[in-house]
């Protein structure tokens, strides 16, 4: 979490860097700061609250935004409440350097006290002040530049941390390093001009070249000289690649839509469509996905496959347990990355542990799967971010292929990590031959249609609107669903949670009778997915359960549906297909009706309280 940018070049550094905090929000946005060095003076600016808070402030005092070198963040509090104070850049006590940081110093404590009786004073409670002080500390006692004391420091901390480190003194390098939370380096014509961020986004517009440091690097960005990357540990020099970057600005824009949310539930038309691309040949029947075919004999004979992911890929991994159990007859486990981790979990090398992540940075989802790697486990990524963290560690995978996700809650990265595991299970399945040739051309056949489906529905949002206005007071609400749906439940209840703050379930809608039911009185509203081939007549029975105590009940059915329409408050119709493909069509109604309840009740649709995009820390 939080978000770190920096320029040090011939251009105006504020500009840039108060830009790529605004790109970089979605990785955190209770405070934000920025310090533009004027050529002698590090201006500092920071406070609590947006970035376009930063801005108001900044505004009052232009002078303090001159100069061609800057440092800025946007902060997810871990140490310290967020207030003007805690918000960074943070200064050592000599004034000289200048700190961002992205992570947590887990000893951070230990140090702090000895810095204290070496006469060091704190204005912050931030383990941030802690390391810019270490560093200052060993640049003293070793009488070294600044890349050797930030080195030499790191080596003392624990923890996570992207950092970029400024000396006023040696006003024309910075210096950057990673450990779990990722950095990217934009190069500029001839070396003449850096960027830093935590994405390449707040630089897409000045250069397509980028150096990603890897774990355990840091970097020397010294104006007019290559960039200098070595390991912070045993100081091997590291020859690092420039790639090209593929994002475009338009990608990251909102165009034309509201929020970023709206937008991406929009794009899911296309973002299916580019996640099948290539891969799923339907009229010749073939699947191919060169992280499988390369590694088809593992697949084929693995015992076992454990998916481990957070949140909302979690809930993709649900799916994932249903498909790949049904077609492939693979046994599947689906865990909670961050309980799997510190759980002492068996796991053989016949196990196949799939790591699936939107942003590629999920702090517990990599420590899952280094704990699997090191067990002896084949680890296999779905990931969003090209050349992320967990994209990187794993040792084959499938990018979904979604494009940029910055609404901070996830639309088009559910849906297309479910089509990768769709795409997974019908290969697999066809490979063992646990589903028949003819099902299988069928599958291929239906999923394409998909995207044109999800177009189609999408065209439903005028009638979800109407259903967001009746329920948008609401205080609590329940998410049914069966078999492939119920996944779809759980996310559905989180849409709702995360961004409205009204407090919501899923369950397995036949649960009901064990507890929840006890819940239900006239104020309750249910949202029931009652597709016509999952389990329907069950279903249709839970419903009666639920209508018989007054509860309210909006169902997602089939096109055409009778039954449930005569007993329900409110139906949503989602266009015919297979069940197992169903959560691609039946979780629309639900991203919607999250989305215009929160737009109704004012809230921060893009940028939930309390939330951040990328979960760096654990
Ligand atoms: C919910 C949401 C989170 C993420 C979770 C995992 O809308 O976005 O629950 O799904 O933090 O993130 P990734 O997929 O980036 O590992």
């Amino acid at each position: 979490m939080c978000g770190i940018t920096g320029y040090i070049g011939t251009r105006k550094a504020y500009p840039i860097v108060i830009n790529g905090l605004r790109r970089l929000e979605y990785r955190g946005y209770d405070s934000a700061g920025v310090m533009v060095f004027d050529g002698s003076k590090m201006n500092l600016i920071k406070t609590k609250g947006k970035v376009s808070d930063l801005e108001l402030i900044a505004n009052k005092d232009p002078q303090k935004k001159e100069g061609n070198i800057a440092i800025g963040h946007t902060r997810w509090a871990t140490h310290g409440v967020p207030n003007d104070v805690n918000s960074h850049p943070h200064f050592s006590q000599s004034g000289d350097l200048v700190i961002v940081h992205n992570g947590i110093i887990e000893n951070y404590d230990t140090i702090k006290k000895e810095l204290v009786s070496r006469g060091y004073k704190f204005h912050s409670d931030t383990d941030t002040e802690v390391l810019v002080n270490l560093i200052e500390e060993v640049k003293k006692q070793n009488n070294c530049k600044l890349g050797k004391a930030v080195q030499l420091a790191l080596n003392q901390v624990t923890g996570a941390y992207a950092i970029a480190v400024f000396d006023r003194t040696k006003p024309n390098e910075i210096i950057v390093a990673r450990l779990g939370s990722p950095i990217a380096i934009g190069v500029g014509k001839n070396n003449e001009e850096f960027f830093i961020a935590s994405d390449a986004s707040p630089f897409i517009e000045f250069t397509k070249d980028a150096i990603y440091l890897e774990d355990e690097e840091m970097a020397i960005i010294k104006l007019g000289r290559d960039i200098r990357v070595r390991k912070i540990h045993d100081d091997t020099i590291v020859n690092a690649s420039t790639q090209e970057l593929q994002l475009s600005l338009e990608q990251i824009e909102k165009g034309g839509y509201d929020h970023f949310m709206i937008k991406e539930i929009h794009e899911q038309p296309k973002a299916i469509t580019d996640t099948y691309r290539g891969r799923m040949l339907a009229d010749q029947g073939i699947i191919r996905m060169a992280g499988v075919d390369d590694n088809i004999e593992k697949f084929l004979n693995a015992e076992r496959i454990i998916i481990v992911a957070c949140g909302t890929s979690w809930h993709a991994g649900l799916v994932g347990e249903y498909l790949l159990e049904d077609m492939a007859r693979i046994p599947v486990e689906v865990e909670y990355a961050s309980e799997f981790r510190y759980r002492n979990p068996i796991i053989t090398p016949k196990d196949i542990v799939i790591a699936i992540s939107q942003s590629g940075e999920t702090a517990d989802t990599l420590a899952a799967i280094k704990l699997a790697k090191s067990k002896g486990a084949f680890v296999f990524g779905i990931c969003n971010v090209v050349g992320s963290s967990i994209a990187r560690e794993t040792m084959a995978g499938a990018y979904t292929h979604a494009g940029p996700e910055i609404g901070v809650a996830s639309t088009k990265a559910f849906t297309t990590q479910i089509t990768v595991l769709t795409l997974i299970s019908l290969k697999l399945a066809k490979a063992k031959g646990t589903l028949s040739n003819s099902a299988f051309h069928m599958y291929l056949q239906k999923m394409q249609l998909i995207p044109a489906k999800v177009k189609k529905l999408l065209q439903i949002d005028e009638k979800v609107k109407e259903i967001a206005k009746v329920y948008k007071d609401a205080k609590n609400c329940l998410y049914l669903g069966r078999g492939f749906n119920f996944p779809v439940a759980l996310e559905g209840a989180l849409k709702l949670k995360e961004i409205s703050y009204i407090h919501a379930e899923g369950y397995p809608a036949a649960e009901m009778k064990h507890g929840p039911i006890a819940l239900i009185d006239e104020n309750m509203p249910i949202f029931v997915i009652a597709t016509n081939k999952g389990h329907y007549e069950k279903v249709v029975s839970n419903i009666q359960e639920i209508k018989s105590r007054s509860g309210k009940i909006i169902a997602i059915v089939t096109e055409g549906d009778v039954t449930v329409k005569e007993i329900a408050d409110h139906v949503i119709e989602i266009p015919e297909t297979e069940e197992a493909l169903t959560p691609l069509l039946t979780t629309i109604p639900f991203q919607l009706l999250s989305y215009h309840i929160a737009v109704m009740l004012g809230k921060n649709v893009d940028q939930p309280r309390n939330l951040a995009k990328s979960v760096t820390v654990e």
